[in-house]
C-alpha cells in the first residue's frame, strides 16, 4: 500500500481517537453513552473510501482490543467486545464499506440529499439496529424497549450525518468513486 494511503489511514485512526477525548454522555435508561466517535466513523467513509476507512476503522477498534485508552471516556480493552455497546462497533466496521458502495450507486453532484440519505441510513440507522439487536440480547431488555431506548441516539446521529455530508461535499472528496 503506498505510504500516501497509509498516511490518510493513520491520520483518520487519529481523528478516532481525537473524537473519543470528548466526554461520552452517560443515559440512565440504556448502557450506551452518547459519543461523537461514530461520527469519525462515518467520516472514514466519505474520506478514505471503502477499503482504507475500514481498515481505519478495524485499526481503532483492534487498539480498543489491546487496551488502549481511546474509546470515549479513555476506556478500551477486549472485554468491551462483549458488553452492551458491541453491536455499534460491529456496524462501524461495515460504515465504510456500506457508505463507499451506497456513495457510488447515488451520488450526484445536484442533489446533496442523495448522498446524505445514504450516510443516515448505513451511519445511523443500519449502526443503531444492530446496536439495538445486540443489546436485547447481552442486557436482556427486550428488543422493544432497547429499540424505544435507541429512539435517543437518532437526533444527534442524524446531526452527525448532516455534518459528514456536509464535509464531504465541501470537500469536494469522494475517494471511494477510485477504489
Ligand atoms: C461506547 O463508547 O461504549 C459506546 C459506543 C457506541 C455508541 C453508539 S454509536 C451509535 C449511537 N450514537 C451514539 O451517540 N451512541 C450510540
Amino acid at each position: 500500500m503506498p505510504v500516501k494511503d497509509l498516511t490518510k489511514i493513520a491520520l483518520m485512526v487519529t481523528i478516532l481517537i481525537v473524537l473519543g477525548v470528548i466526554p461520552p454522555v452517560p443515559l440512565g435508561f440504556i448502557p450506551v453513552p452518547i459519543v461523537l466517535q461514530n461520527l469519525g466513523v462515518m467520516l472514514a467513509g466519505i474520506l478514505l473510501g471503502g477499503k482504507r476507512g475500514t481498515i481505519a476503522v478495524a485499526l481503532f477498534l483492534f487498539f480498543v482490543a489491546l487496551g488502549f485508552p481511546v474509546l470515549s471516556g479513555g476506556r478500551g480493552g477486549i472485554a468491551i467486545f462483549a458488553g452492551p455497546s458491541a453491536g455499534y462497533f460491529f456496524g462501524w466496521l461495515f460504515t465504510p464499506i456500506m457508505i463507499s458502495n451506497g456513495l457510488k450507486m447515488v451520488h450526484n453532484n445536484d442533489k446533496w440529499w442523495f448522498d446524505f440519505i445514504v450516510i443516515w441510513i448505513v451511519g445511523v440507522i443500519f449502526v443503531d439496529l444492530l446496536g439495538t439487536i445486540w443489546l436485547d440480547f447481552n442486557t436482556g431488555m427486550g428488543f422493544g424497549k432497547a429499540l424505544v431506548a435507541n429512539l435517543v441516539f437518532i437526533p444527534g446521529d442524524t446531526l452527525k450525518a448532516v455534518l459528514t455530508t456536509y464535509i464531504g461535499r465541501r470537500l469536494n472528496h469522494y475517494p471511494q468513486f477510485k477504489d
